[in-house]
């Protein structure tokens, strides 16, 4: 493969903040990001030929472009603690998880291996470049940016996921088979789930640039075709009502710690005397419904702050660390007006109506309005760049400084 040594990685541009979501995207095929998501969304596979343009331009003015992390250093990232990753290996079927020690990580050349990476938009700002540009969908949804490498005929084997995907190719060609087959049992005696029967429908090999969208539960099979290939996966992530659910009426139930009212015990001057001791008083339920619909219990307003704080919370293995020297109030004030302060890579920010939630908590809870309003500058725009900050002292937005969650761009 002499084009290695020909080529340059890639560099994708970041996203502008206000996305043309009406206009005509590469990345789509020439379709706005408002046709894509009406006529493919969660509804059916699109195959984009060129959906970054540069790979294609690149080769035609003689030079090739790569992918935007070089092989030796993706691998690199396999011997990291940090760092999500699998090895799946085909001819015979077997599955590690990382981290691994240098002597595991397969070389290039080898053939049936592929190494996954999870996550890695807080690992490399290339990575997070590719994800700014699919926030023309909630952020709730987006899961995280996983990039696979491979040797030639390493995949993970015909499987389905539960989830929506955009399979970006950026080195290397993968050969996709897909299937919109309604049996997806497993194959019981292997340690990855790969399906028990793929009945190929339609097949595409995948150069650099070009990009496949699959909703949910599409049978898929990708195939490295040469040493090196990489995938990088766009995932997307549904909770179940359970898990929605479940976690929003925890939460409710803390929120009850306070109402100090609810201190009060229950009375019962009007009981009557019984002969049906055996059932739970009439009063006690009489008395308990009220409380709900006093406390709007019974309505979907009073879950979705739980719900918006759970869905902020940052991946199990997200690691914030303090800022070694942290300039005090007045210092963080001041370069607010020169840098831009930012989100840490694998922190989350949501928002319910003007309610902004960051890594789980609701950070703009009783804020002084001036706060209120960066949180919401950094939540809708994932950047912050302000003069004037009254009560920054003991505002939430410099807590969230000083736990790590936020810093200035490097
Ligand atoms: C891969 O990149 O090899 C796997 C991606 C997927 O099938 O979801
Ligand atoms: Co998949």
């Amino acid at each position: 493969m002499t084009s290695f040594y020909l080529s340059k990685p890639y560099e994708p541009p970041q996203a502008p903040a206000k996305l043309p979501l009406d206009e005509s995207w590469a990345l789509f095929g020439g379709i706005s990001p408002e046709q894509f998501m009406a006529r493919y969304w969660q509804k059916k596979p699109l195959l984009v030929r060129g959906a970054i343009p540069a790979f294609g331009l690149s080769e035609q003015h003689g030079e090739l472009l790569d992918s935007p992390i070089p092989a030796a250093e993706l691998l690199k990232f396999a011997l990291q603690e940090a760092v999500e990753s699998r090895l799946v290996q085909s001819k015979p079927w077997s599955f590690e998880n990382g981290p691994f020690p240098k002597k595991s990580i397969p070389s290039v050349e080898r053939p049936n291996w592929t190494l996954l990476f999870q996550g890695m938009e807080a690992h490399h700002p290339a990575a997070a470049k590719i994800l700014s540009w699919f926030r023309f969908i909630p952020d709730a949804r987006l899961d995280d940016l996983m990039i696979s490498i491979a040797g030639i005929g390493g995949g993970v084997g015909p499987h389905f996921d539960s989830y929506d995907v955009f399979l970006i190719q950026m080195s290397g060609r993968r050969r996709w088979q897909i299937s919109e087959q309604e049996d997806l049992s497993l194959n019981p005696n292997l340690p990855l789930k790969i399906l028990q029967n793929f009945n190929v429908e339609q097949e595409w090999i995948l150069e650099p640039g070009d990009m496949l969208y699959l909703p949910p539960h599409i049978a898929h099979d990708g195939i490295a075709l040469d040493a090196g290939c990489q995938t990088w996966s766009v995932g997307f992530r549904s909770p179940s009502f359970k898990e929605l659910l479940q976690e929003g009426l925890w939460r409710l139930a803390e929120s009850l710690e306070d109402i100090p009212a609810l201190e009060q015990k229950f009375a019962d001057p009007k009981q009557r005397a019984t002969h049906a001791a055996e059932q739970l008083p009439e009063e006690l339920m009489k008395q308990l419904s009220l409380k709900l619909k006093e406390l709007k219990l019974d309505q979907i307003a009073g879950f979705l702050p739980g719900i918006t704080a759970y869905l902020s919370e940052p991946k199990q293995q997200a690691l914030f660390e303090a800022p070694e020297n942290p300039q005090n109030p007045k210092a963080f004030q001041k370069n607010l007006g020169i840098s831009r302060l930012i989100p840490h890579p694998q922190t989350r920010i949501l928002s319910l109506g003007k309610q902004v939630y960051c890594n789980g908590e609701p950070v703009t809870k009783g804020q002084a309005p001036d706060i209120l309003l960066a949180w919401q500058t950094l939540s809708a725009n994932k950047e912050l760049n302000t003069k004037k900050l009254k009560q920054l002292d003991q505002s939430s937005l410099y807590e969230a400084y000083l736990a790590g969650w936020l810093i200035f761009e490097p």
